[in-house]
């Protein structure tokens, strides 16, 4: 009878059911099948956690071997795609071009576009897994005018990505077995995060049976805010601006100050309250990743002393903001050799077969509506008209 709850921000709004990743925000836990997010990140590789997302358990070890090769079958992406680039200017943001080429899959791979078919669902997310690290690697090749790298099925997940980003037909490229394990680290860490900003958006462009290619670019989109995917982006910026550790207080004080917007960059989170689990692994990463590869980065005296004067204040502790996975990851990624424009499509890549994994829930269900929510409406009353003729 046209009775809505009004919930700006969708703050107490459950818009679906789901088995996929559990999070309790107060007590700090993630489970992606029920399995905690720390036990993945230690023990499991990328693909395994995509397979449980996907497909809805762990592996046996032939289920691994064949969606392993499932995945590699697909990661070359259409040849013309490489003209889609050369559209784009150089210096165009990695996420813009992104956004555009995850789009315009669409228009390549037309024999997965029925989404009521379960086959062809499946098709186009082993696509999508297949194919972002390739397209990811293509938007930093192309904004460093380097040759694009074809993709490697000899390397594993994590490291066809690095060879695809860092080698050069040249000369040789070896990975080191650190940088490959942080790497495949940073994914896992990023894979799931239940009914997230870009989650919600990817389901709500999938409810009116937009085909998948369009939906995860919807969801790139979404992500591309610094509230959101763009925060480690903005994480290692804010770091560097504050560049030494004496002027941590002046940034501090900036970000209480209510007439100020500036916010202390991967800081804070909508759901958890206590601590960010992936925060305290990616925490536990940095200083391992920084200590193998021999880094030593200012930038990370100047995290956690940041860390540590805002754990201590009131202010911080009041309004319950911790260090969220952001926080830390972009220090990982600049050891690795990544640079701060790519952090968001890196976390598009990972995040990428958490959304896939969302729609082919949604539209697995024969209970799934389109979603549409209602409004506020704060407008005039019906008024006349008065002809401007
Ligand atoms: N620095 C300073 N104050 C903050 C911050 C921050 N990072 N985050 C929240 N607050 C304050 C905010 O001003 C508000 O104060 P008041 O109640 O006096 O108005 C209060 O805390 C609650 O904030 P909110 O914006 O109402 O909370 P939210 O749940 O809507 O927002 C958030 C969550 C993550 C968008 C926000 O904490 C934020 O902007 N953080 C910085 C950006 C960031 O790191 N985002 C990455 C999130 S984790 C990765 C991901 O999932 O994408």
């Amino acid at each position: 009878h046209g009775y809505f709850t009004y919930d700006p921000g969708f703050m107490a709004t459950g818009s679906c059911e789901s088995a996929i990743t559990y999070i309790d925000g107060a007590a700090g836990v993630l489970l992606h099948r029920g399995f905690p997010i720390e036990e993945l990140a230690r023990d499991a590789d990328y693909l395994e956690v995509c397979h449980m997302l996907l497909h809805g358990d762990a592996p046996s070890k032939e289920e691994y071997e064949e969606f392993k090769s499932t995945i590699t079958r697909h990661t070359m992406v259409h040849e013309q795609i490489n003209m889609f680039f050369h559209g784009f200017r150089n210096d165009a943001h990695p996420m813009a071009m992104l956004c555009g080429t995850v789009g315009g899959m669409s228009s390549f791979y037309h024999s997965d576009l029925d989404v009521s078919n379960d086959e062809e669902r499946k098709r186009s997310a082993h696509r999508l897994i297949a194919k972002m690290p390739t397209l990811v690697a293509m938007c930093y090749k192309y904004n460093i005018g380097q040759p694009f790298v074809y993709p490697r099925n000899d390397l594993s997940y994590a490291a066809n990505f690095l060879n695809m980003m860092f080698s050069v037909p040249a000369e040789e490229f070896e990975i080191s077995p650190a940088v490959e394990r942080a790497m495949d680290r940073i994914f896992t860490l990023h894979a799931d995060h239940e009914q997230n900003a870009s989650t919600s958006t990817v389901r709500l462009a999938g409810s009116s049976g937009a085909n998948p290619y369009a939906c995860i670019a919807a969801g790139v989109a979404s992500l591309w805010g610094p509230a959101h995917g763009g925060a480690n982006e903005a994480c290692l910026n804010m770091l560097e601006e504050i560049g030494t550790v004496d002027r941590i207080p002046e940034f501090i004080a900036r970000a209480k100050d209510k007439a100020d917007p500036f916010r202390l960059m991967g800081f804070g989170h909508r759901v958890y309250k206590n601590h960010d689990p992936r925060a305290t692994v990616m925490r536990e990463s940095c200083h391992e990743v920084l200590s193998e590869l021999n880094v030593k980065d200012p930038l990370l005296e100047v995290a956690m002393e940041l860390e540590k004067i805002a754990l201590s204040d009131p202010y911080f502790a009041e309004k319950k903001l911790f260090p969220n996975v952001d926080f830390y990851s972009g220090i990982v990624l600049k050891a690795i050799g990544i640079p701060t424009n790519m952090f968001t499509c890196i976390f598009a890549l990972s995040r990428t077969v958490g959304w896939i994994s969302h729609w082919h829930e949604m539209m697995s269900d024969p209970k799934q509506k389109i979603g549409r929510p209602r409004q506020l409406y704060t407008g005039h009353n019906q008024r006349k008209y008065t002809p401007l003729k």
